[in-house]
């Protein structure tokens, strides 16, 4: 199953995040989109999708990813397996930690999408998140500002649960 990885080639953190995944998967396996272009067509050529979108506005998505909102409230995700990461700030924004990934992981049910990549909650200090679904994320959380040093493994553990789930 080809997996497109879709993420703002422009974004920083994002991005540095994008490629640290490609590390884990064969460019057989894996193909990178550009989020700020994305079109329908292409969200739907596949049917594994990782998205990249980081929280940005205080609990916002990036305009990039805001802007194709309409077009994804017109598709019917049923039968797409959809992991998402998000980059955030803890310390920064504490009551809007990653909200940005729940915002997505939202709209993707919303349409019928399965969402994979679940996390656990344990090690980080926030006081409120919309990416939270009980002690887990619906996604994998990173934060570069606080915890830098822990997102080579994070994402890691990640690809490796992925690649279960994706099958
Ligand atoms: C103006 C501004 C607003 C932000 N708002 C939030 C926020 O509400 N929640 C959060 O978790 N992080 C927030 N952040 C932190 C970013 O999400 C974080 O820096 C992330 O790594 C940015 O990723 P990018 O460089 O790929 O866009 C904000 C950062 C800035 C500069």
């Amino acid at each position: 199953m080809k997996i497109g990885l879709f993420y703002s080639f422009h974004a920083k953190k994002t991005a540095q995040t994008a490629k640290r995944i490609q590390e884990h998967f064969s460019s057989e396996e894996l193909e990178p989109v550009n989020a700020e272009t994305v079109t329908p067509e292409q969200f739907m050529s596949f049917n594994a999708l990782i998205l990249g979108v980081p929280t940005w506005f205080d609990g916002e998505l990036p305009n990039y990813w805001d802007e194709f909102v309409p077009a994804l409230e017109d598709l019917n995700l049923t039968g797409k397996k959809v992991a998402i990461y998000g980059a955030g700030d803890q310390k920064g924004y504490p009551e809007n930690f990653v909200d940005g990934l729940g915002i997505m992981a939202q709209l993707i049910e919303q349409q019928g999408g399965t969402l994979v990549g679940f996390t656990s909650c344990e090690g980080y200090t926030y006081e409120s998140s919309k990416a939270e679904r009980g002690h887990q994320f619906c996604g994998l959380a990173l934060d570069y500002e606080n915890q830098a040093s822990k997102n080579k493994q994070r994402i890691a553990d990640w690809c490796d649960q992925l690649r279960s789930e994706f099958k």
